[in-house]
């Protein structure tokens, strides 16, 4: 049984006294939700003042990036070893990180390796392009990803993987849950092959691209779909907090 799982991305939003003040906001009402596994991905500056804020809550913390050495002359990298005394999960390999900052499937996977040696969980970020889609090479695309993201890595089933369609990220257009649900599927199959089909079932995989609360729904009642990576509404504490309130009641009925 895979415990269901909304992380909410903040991107490069929020200064450290408005992360704070939105934490205040969604506390004590996302404290409360059971049964879904809740992290929070504030910048970094955040993540020292609200891992003593969420220190005694049920709401984890994520951080959104990290650099694969642990230490040394790489001035303005951040350190798995700075990031594990403050957070349990970092996103790696998102889309805005591939396209505007060049990160290629290499990158990623020594991130990847770095981040478990480490001890912090993954949130392996996949997903294909507009162009991608449109011309049939979905699979193609996601599985060269999880191939590449997960080389020479031993089974581990504290990884979470999302597929974030590049073009759904930010965009308003979010795919449609079939479609996460089959793509998702097919990404818990290459797993498999890679692995094994033990831990490719105990594996979140989860879908992100334009999740509000208005459609989360979709997405999380196809048992094959174990969560969301929320951006945008992830900034608006009603917003993600009801995200989370859905997910808990679809999938506490789905057991
Ligand atoms: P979005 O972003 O929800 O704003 O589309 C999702 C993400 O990039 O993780």
């Amino acid at each position: 049984m895979r415990i269901p799982f909304i992380a909410g991305n903040w991107k490069m939003n929020t200064t450290a006294a408005e992360a704070e003040r939105l934490v205040l906001e969604m506390l004590e009402q996302l404290d409360r939700i059971e049964g879904v596994e809740k992290v929070i991905c504030p910048p970094f500056v955040s993540l020292v003042g609200l891992s003593m804020m969420l220190q005694s809550s049920s709401i984890g913390l994520g951080a959104q990036n990290m650099y694969f050495e642990t230490k040394g002359a790489y001035t303005g990298e951040v350190s798995p070893l700075m990031l594990r005394e403050l957070c349990d999960f970092v996103i790696l390999g998102h889309s805005e990180r591939r396209w505007y900052f060049a990160e290629t499937d290499e990158v990623v996977n020594k991130k990847v390796k770095t981040a478990l040696t480490n001890r912090l969980k993954p949130i392996l970020c996949i997903g294909e392009r507009l162009e991608e889609n449109e011309t049939g090479k979905t699979e193609e695309v996601v599985s060269r990803q999880v191939t590449a993201g997960l080389n020479g890595i031993e089974p581990v089933s504290g990884l979470v993987i999302a597929y974030e369609p590049v073009w759904a990220i930010g965009t308003g257009k979010a795919a449609s849950g079939k479609q996460a649900a089959a793509t998702i599927q097919f990404i818990r199959d290459v797993v498999a092959k890679l692995w094994n089909k033990n831990i490719a079932q105990n594996i979140r995989i989860l879908y992100g691209g334009s999740v509000t609360s208005a459609n989360i729904a979709e997405f999380i009642s196809h048992p094959e779909i174990d969560g969301a990576l929320v951006g945008g509404a992830s900034l608006n504490a009603e917003e993600f907090t009801s995200i989370v309130e859905r997910t808990a009641e679809i999938k506490g009925r789905a057991k």
